[in-house]
């Protein structure tokens, strides 16, 4: 049964949609701890379009389950990582114009940068996954940087456009799943994962984690909509 590390990311959106203090991704974390959460990850952005350092910071003394920085292969970042310890750190690609992580991170093409940073957070006690596309190459050049794991795009499956193509590519996490754990990997996956595809993926054998934000915090909004609503009426309800 793979652990659920429950990406806040999207609540802190909301928040800074107005620049305001609520809600507060803090609080959301705490929430998802009390509803089973195994992990809350975040992802510190370079343009801190969402998660902004405080909520790292405050995350780190109030998070009891893992805590799962994502963010670029930069020192910067790196920098920040080291000073705040989360348990892991997955590296993921980033391109400012994007609207959410795109693709997996060319860690063949990117093997220097990634090096460098595995090697400073692995010396911290941090444990590092990659975020890298189902593809052998990629996997195997996981294994020789030293990353503790690799967590493998979903996306593609998620966007399939009909019933065939989401088995094919299905297919393809099984087989990537199978390749990562023979090289002694652990094997994470994550990206577009929603209540209506997630059951295959979480049957894949031998996937330790999988990291889901859009599609919980969409469904929260709604089944607290109502409860909301019902709450500010009340207090309208003045002669
Ligand atoms: N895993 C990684 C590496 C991601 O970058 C993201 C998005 O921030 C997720 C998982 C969660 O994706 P989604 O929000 O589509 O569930």
């Amino acid at each position: 049964m793979p652990a659920l590390g429950v990406n806040i990311d999207h609540v802190a959106t909301v928040r800074q949609a107005r620049r305001t203090i609520e809600p507060d991704p803090v609080w959301a974390a705490a929430l998802a701890e009390l509803g089973g959460a195994d992990g809350i990850t975040l992802h510190l952005r370079e343009d801190r379009r969402h998660i902004q350092d405080r909520d790292l910071q405050v995350m780190r003394q109030t998070v009891q389950v893992k805590l799962n920085l994502e963010m670029a292969a930069e020192p910067e970042m790196t920098a920040i990582a080291l000073q705040v310890k989360p348990d892991q750190v997955t590296l993921v690609p980033e391109k400012r114009e994007e609207v959410t992580t795109e693709g997996g991170l060319d860690v063949v093409a990117h093997a220097d940068k990634v090096k460098t940073c595995i090697d400073s957070l692995r010396s911290a006690g941090i444990e590092v996954s990659l975020f890298i596309d189902a593809d052998r190459q990629q996997i195997e050049q996981s294994r020789q940087l030293d990353a503790d794991a690799v967590e493998l795009h979903t996306g593609t499956y998620a966007d399939a456009p009909t019933k065939a193509a989401q088995q094919r590519e299905l297919e393809q996490l099984v087989t990537a799943a199978d390749f990562g754990i023979e090289q002694e990997l652990l094997v994470h996956m994550g990206h577009g994962l929603t209540y209506r595809n997630v059951i295959p993926v979480a049957e894949i054998p031998g996937v330790s984690e999988l990291n889901i934000g859009h599609s919980i915090v969409a469904r929260a909004v709604m089944v607290g909509f109502e409860e909301a609503v019902r709450e500010m009426k009340a207090l309208v309800s003045v002669e």
